[in-house]
């Protein structure tokens, strides 16, 4: 039988979250990424679908509740390069898949998306990514990228990409954007269209997580933040605290 996603109740598409101090910050993920998955789900609709993968899956902060939402019968692939500032991230996805006894359903591996390891041609139903193509930061990279994409799906098959957008949620905050750009989706939407998709969309996903200065720079210390850097925003962060951007969420069909 192919899955199909049950049609449950619209959630609002936008949330300001707050985490204050350090003990509301891995709620406030939670939260965040409980809300993401719900927009993913509400993007891949009514298709009918087998095999999902989900590149660049990291420890599974999206891949969590994204599966909660799937039919029990979908079978998902969720591969990352694992390395440098990332490294062990997949084992702790594993991990996290063995306590909620979901091992069955998800095949965690290790692989650099531009050249997926032991994935066929044209058996992959839908592909997904959250914050990815911003870590595929040169055009080379992420041409790769899509043709390994193409490659796996299926004609007819689905992509949906998620990622902070180029805009700040708050204008004193165009420094984060500044220092970690992103794809736009017009220049997502003339690559993909020149790797052969259509049916090209963009969608918003205008939840945002508030953070106190303790998380704040917790936050940027896991994007590779400098302590000069830190130094630097010491007062801006300490008096604002930081945003996350919105998210676009690009969806195109092979
Ligand atoms: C910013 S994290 C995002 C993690 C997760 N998807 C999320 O939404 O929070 C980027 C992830 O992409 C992975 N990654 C970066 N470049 C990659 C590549 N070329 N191939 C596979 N994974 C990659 C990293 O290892 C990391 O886990």
């Amino acid at each position: 039988m192919r899955g199909q996603l049950e049609k449950g109740l619209p959630e609002p598409s936008e949330e300001k979250i707050f985490a204050s101090r350090p003990s509301e910050l891995s709620k406030a993920w939670t939260r965040y990424y409980d809300r993401l998955a719900a927009h993913f789900a509400e993007r891949i609709g009514r298709r009918r679908f087998n095999v999902i993968l989900e590149a660049g899956c990291g420890k599974g902060q999206l891949t969590m509740p994204l599966l909660r939402r799937l039919p029990r019968n979908v079978k998902l692939f969720a591969i990352d390069s694992s390395k440098g500032p990332y490294a062990g991230w997949l084992k702790e996805l594993s991990q996290k898949l063995q306590t909620a006894r979901l091992e069955n359903r998800v095949q965690p591996i290790k692989s650099d998306a531009r050249r997926i390891r032991g994935i066929e041609d044209e058996c992959v139903d839908i592909v997904v990514s959250n914050e990815l193509l911003c870590d595929l930061p040169l055009h080379s990279q992420l041409e790769k990228a899509l043709t390994e994409f193409y490659r796996i799906l299926r004609p007819g098959g689905f992509m949906i990409h998620g990622e902070w957008s180029s805009s700040p949620a708050v204008e004193p905050q165009a420094f984060l954007i500044k220092h970690w750009p992103s794809w736009t989706p017009d220049q997502l939407f003339s690559i993909m269209r020149k790797k052969g998709f259509h049916e090209f969309q963009v969608t918003y996903f205008g939840s945002t997580i508030h953070f106190g200065y303790e998380n704040a720079v917790e936050v940027l210390q896991t994007w590779g933040a400098t302590e000069t850097f830190l130094k630097h925003h010491d007062k801006m962060l300490r008096r604002e605290g930081i945003e996350l951007p919105y998210e676009h969420i690009v969806q195109c069909e092979k």
